[in-house]
């Protein structure tokens, strides 16, 4: 198969989970994170390929698509969208810490979006080993990396910012 969505940064990042994970299924969710980060979409194409280069059911892939919200588009409206998990995990590792600093920060709150950001609450986002887990726009975090309120205004800063300090973001970035 040619593969014209999967490049060579892509493979590259599959290779490189493929060595951390023991089961080729545990980098679907990554590498459609590098897809959706790429294009900006989940092309159709793209599962194809990834489940041929994975050599699993493309329904598989279909089906995690499906099921995970965090596989769509930003919030239009607002420039920044927040997705952070309230399952389990997540809770017993205290999102609301999280939740409760990014809504000081920002001066969004859940269902009261403002030009900048889009706050949401949602089920798994399928990183329960770095909980509490959150999204902003396409970029995993690992919240139990930040430690201060102040941390989180930089990441978020840089998110407004016209050249985002991508550097800046790597420390606690979980992909
Ligand atoms: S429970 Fe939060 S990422 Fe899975």
């Amino acid at each position: 198969m040619v593969y014209k969505y999967l490049t060579n940064d892509i493979i590259k990042k599959i290779k490189e989970c493929r060595k951390r994970f023991p089961l080729k299924e545990q980098c679907i969710i990554p590498t459609l994170h590098q897809i959706l980060e790429k294009y900006r979409d989940i092309p159709f194409q793209a599962l194809e390929e990834l489940a041929h280069y994975l050599d699993v059911p493309l329904s598989d892939i279909e089906g995690i698509v499906s099921f995970y919200d965090m596989f769509r588009y930003p919030k239009k409206g607002a420039k920044n969208h927040i997705r952070i998990c309230r399952n389990l995990p997540c809770h017993l590792a205290n999102y609301q810490r999280i939740l409760e600093d990014i809504k000081e920060i920002t001066g969004a709150d859940i269902g009261k979006p403002n030009k900048m950001w889009y706050i949401e609450l949602v089920e798994c986002i399928g990183s329960c080993g770095i909980a509490p887990a959150f999204l902003i726009n396409n970029d995993l975090y690992d919240g139990s990396k930040i430690k201060s309120k102040e941390q989180l205004e930089e990441i978020l800063k840089s998110y407004i910012t016209e050249e985002a300090d991508e550097h800046q973001r790597q420390d606690t970035k979980a992909t």
